[in-house]
């Protein structure tokens, strides 16, 4: 499973691509909001951190202005995926782009009938969010598991990135059900490797090697 950053804060994509953890980048406008930075300039930063794909969001909502986003966000770096919402239009442009090569990322889907449609349309990548399916007390986890069962019957090459991951659970249900990106907070990505007893037994190793005076170096 690839790990994607959910973030527009460079500083933390920096840290975990040293611990070698990233594969690519997910921005949307509210993490561009929250970041209190040029939309285009820390794209362009993150884009010179990771070799992998990043995704920059159109903010229009109708085709021809789509389209024209995308072309200013494409022209930033060659990893830039452009990221679409999943709405007609969007689904239109998505075709476009697909047709002249350029990555997208179908995004704010809740069902797998959006799911089909996007990967009809050739979109690289599909985003389910789990999280805000979750918060309706629905189960997010249903809808990959739905997408995956679509999109092997029909050898669809549409990448399923599990989006809006709240939890290390959720990093690790979506890895189960077989997902073939997720996109995580940055602090999240951190806590999958919390463990008690790894703690435990590490406090534990501390002290009997000081016990034996001994130095490795
Ligand atoms: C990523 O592509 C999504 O924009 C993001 O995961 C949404 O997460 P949220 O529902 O926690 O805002």
């Amino acid at each position: 499973m690839k790990f994607f950053v959910d973030t527009a804060i460079v500083s933390d994509i920096v840290e975990l691509n040293d611990y070698g953890l990233v594969d690519g980048v997910t921005t949307n406008p509210s993490l561009i909001a929250k970041s209190g930075r040029d939309f285009k300039e820390v794209i362009a930063e993150i884009c010179n951190t990771v070799s992998g794909p990043v995704s920059a969001e159109v903010a229009s909502m109708d085709f021809d202005t789509m389209m024209a986003e995308a072309g200013c966000l494409s022209r930033i770096a060659p990893n830039v995926v452009i990221k679409l919402p999943l709405t007609l239009d969007g689904l239109k442009a998505c075709r476009k782009l697909s047709d002249k090569g350029i990555k997208t990322n179908v995004t704010l889907c809740f069902a797998a009938n959006q799911a089909l449609l996007a990967a009809k349309a050739g979109a690289t990548y599909i985003s389910p969010f789990i999280g805000r399916l979750d918060d309706l007390n629905l189960d997010g986890m249903d809808l990959i598991r739905e997408i995956r069962a679509i999109y092997d019957s029909y050898d669809f090459k549409t990448e399923i990135l599990a989006a809006s991951i709240r939890t290390a659970n959720h990093v690790k249900e979506a890895a189960k059900e077989g997902a073939d990106v997720a996109t995580i907070p940055p602090a999240v990505i951190k806590s999958l490797a919390n463990h008690t007893l790894t703690n435990k037994g590490l406090d534990q190793f501390a002290k009997d090697w000081e016990a034996t005076g001994q130095s490795i170096l």
